[in-house]
């Protein structure tokens, strides 16, 4: 996040902080997703997205309630991006229809142009840092859980990079998943695409119990 754009979210951020707060996203996701795998993706989009908010708050060395702003945007960022998708997942209204009701409901803009921009045929550009996270982690996310899911134990702990690298040339293999995508996303989030899966592979792994893996 650059110092104008963090300016910008910091001050957005005070106002909606106590209204527009993980709870909320959870809510207003539980509302509009029945799914327990779409609600899981989004837990496992959260628990990635949150881990680069981590690394970045540490690299701007914010004091302790510009912190919990950016994280609470950088959650609420993950757990909403694809709310929408289970009522309206055509290319035409996901995530428009979605981002439109975040607009209704008063959630920053911040947080509703990520949303926007990690649907790549949005046109809708990513430039902060909460942006390039969504994007890089999304797919990612959920190629990781397709790999914990083909292990015998459906456990995440036995995912390694090494393995998912392989996987990922096995174009059979959760073909949902759009390998150039992943690729993308780390080259735009300025990091190696070994250490970012292995990053998310470890926020999976201390946080499994909650993804059910
Ligand atoms: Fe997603």
């Amino acid at each position: 996040m650059n110092k104008l754009v963090g300016k910008k979210f910091m001050e957005s951020g005070t106002a909606s902080a106590a209204k527009y707060g993980r709870e909320q996203a959870w809510q207003l996701l539980a509302e509009w997703t029945e799914s327990e795998s779409l609600r899981k993706h989004a837990r496992a989009v959260e628990i990635c997205v949150s881990a680069c908010g981590v690394a970045e708050a540490d690299r701007l060395r914010l004091d302790s309630e510009e912190r919990e702003k950016l994280l609470e945007l950088y959650a609420t960022t993950a757990l909403l991006h694809d709310f929408d998708y289970e009522r309206h997942p055509t290319l035409d209204e996901h995530p428009f229809v979605g981002v439109r009701e975040l607009e209704r409901l008063g959630w920053p803009t911040e947080l509703r142009t990520a949303i926007l921009g990690h649907a790549q045929y949005s046109g809708v550009p990513r430039v902060t840092h909460v942006d390039k996270a969504l994007f890089a982690c999304d797919e990612l996310a959920g190629f990781l859980t397709a790999c914990a899911l083909v292990k015998p134990t459906k456990a995440i702990a036995e995912v390694e990079v090494a393995g998912v690298r392989k996987k990922m040339k096995d174009k059979a293999f959760a073909r949902g998943v759009n390998r150039e995508d992943v690729i993308q996303g780390a080259a735009e989030l300025g990091v190696d695409l070994d250490a970012h899966i292995g990053f998310c592979l470890e926020a999976m792994k201390k946080r499994a119990g909650e993804i059910g893996l």
